[in-house]
């Protein structure tokens, strides 16, 4: 029974930390079209190298923005220097900024319930946290939606449930045909402070500036690893992390723990002596940040042999604890795949829950290939997401561990099968 001595070798063997701290220390953060992304792609190609794998790199074009230099200060009632981050493909303000009034709204509906005192604002959004699915809608649609009334600027609330006076970025697109205004996230208590001073009536004024820039698009690459299958070599089981991040901290969380347990797995498996009756592949994408760029070029290059894809794997919400395995498959695939997970029992991650998810992997699950993802024990993983808390003072060893346990077995248990996965 190979995947218990698998699971033997992950605890006492395990150099995920190790490798995750030395890629993130030494590379930090790898922003789409920096530097950094470039050296974390060369870093990876040459450890995978290294590692024994099949290494090889797909060419990408991927958005290239620049933050640059930005500020914010409260100018009234009081002055009080504001912590922002300015989203990915804002504009910059003129040199000397913008000075303006500020309009408080907590949604949407109030925003158009308000829509005549938008005009020559600044419009702060300080919605609730709900969910991240629901919320970030304000991150991405804001700033259109507040210019399309004759804002000058907005400042959204940042994306996450708990914060100490941290900013969160992320991505924001603006709508074709609105004129693109200044955009950048604030603090959930600059922002409760705002709407309370609304609240009293007192007259709010913010200068901001940014110095944000747009360039031509970049030369990237998707970083792929393989042990080729025995029988089925053009078969495939895919897993999957992002080696880029925001410009922000170090990355380690998002999505660095994914990126090394999808390498991890396969680095096991082949210092076993392993090979499956299908390929592994492990890809390590590009650009992912900036709306899975790298992931979506992959699916529109690879889909002509969409019918050898047999499982697409994703890890992208943190390598904490894992809790069950999520999948999206036919009823006939979620048999088999219940059975795969009960080989989990010494880990306690048996569970097999519905709806396998991930920005990377989707593609392919909409067009009917089974997909797998990594639920963990993740109710922090927005406390960090995007913003200089994602370091790795975040990860924990042992619980990387497990995820890698979990990811080889299901990838290796999969791709050694009889059959591939029923559609
Ligand atoms: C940011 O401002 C500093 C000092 O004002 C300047 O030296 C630096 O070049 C600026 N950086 C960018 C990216 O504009
Ligand atoms: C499709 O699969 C064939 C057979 O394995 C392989 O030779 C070819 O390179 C693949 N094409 C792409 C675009 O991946
Ligand atoms: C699994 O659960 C059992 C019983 O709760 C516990 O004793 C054991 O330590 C757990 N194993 C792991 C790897 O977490
Ligand atoms: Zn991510």
């Amino acid at each position: 029974m190979h995947f218990f001595f698998l699971l033997f070798l992950i605890f006492f063997f395990s150099i995920n930390i190790l490798r995750l701290t030395d890629f993130t220390d030494t590379i930090g953060n790898r922003v789409s079209g920096s530097h950094n992304l470039e050296m974390a792609i060369k870093y990876m190609y040459n450890a995978l190298k290294q590692d024994g794998l099949d290494v090889y790199l797909e060419p990408v074009k991927i958005p290239h923005w620049i933050r640059g230099n930005e500020s914010a200060e409260m100018v009234l009632p009081r002055a009080k220097r504001l912590a922002i981050l300015g989203l990915s493909s804002s504009v910059a303000t003129p040199p000397e900024g913008i000075e303006a009034e500020v309009l408080v709204v907590q949604s949407f509906e109030e925003l158009k319930k308000r829509a005549s005192e938008a005009q020559g604002k600044i419009v702060v959004f300080n919605q609730p946290f709900v969910s991240y699915g629901e919320t970030v809608a304000y991150r991405l649609n804001g700033a259109s939606e507040a210019a399309k009334l004759g804002a000058v600027a907005t400042l959204i609330r940042s994306i996450t449930p708990f914060s100490i006076n941290s900013p969160h970025t992320g991505m924001q697109s603006y709508q074709n045909g609105v004129k693109q205004i200044p955009t950048a996230c604030i603090t959930l208590e600059d922002a409760e402070l705002m709407q309370r001073m609304a609240q009293r009536g007192q007259k709010i004024v913010v200068r901001l500036t940014m110095d944000a820039k747009s360039l031509p698009a970049a030369d990237s690459f998707n970083t792929v690893a393989e042990i080729k299958g025995w029988q089925h070599p053009e078969q495939v089981v895919l897993l999957s992390g992002h080696l880029d991040s925001w410009d922000v901290g170090q990355g380690a969380m998002d999505d660095g723990g994914g990126a090394m347990i999808s390498w991890e797995a396969l680095s096991l498996i082949r210092d076993l002596g392993l090979r499956p009756r299908r390929t592994l592949r492990t890809v390590l994408w590009t650009a992912e940040e900036q709306g899975g760029v790298g992931a979506q070029q992959y699916y529109d290059l690879h889909k002509v042999n969409i019918s050898n894809f047999d499982l697409v794997m994703e890890s992208d919400t943190g390598t904490f604890a894992p809790v069950a395995l999520q999948f999206t498959g036919s009823g006939a695939a979620r048999k088999v795949m219940e059975e795969v997970v009960k080989l989990l029992a010494p880990i306690n991650t048996t569970k097999l829950e519905k709806h396998g998810e991930g920005t990377d992997i989707s593609p392919w699950m909409q067009a009917g290939v089974p997909g797998a993802s990594l639920h963990v024990a993740d109710s922090r993983y927005f406390w960090f997401h995007h913003s200089e808390g994602d370091t790795m003072t975040v990860q924990n060893p042992r619980d990387m561990d497990l995820c890698s346990a979990l990811w080889a077995v299901v990838a290796f248990v999969v791709g050694d099968l009889q059959d591939m996965l029923p559609r």
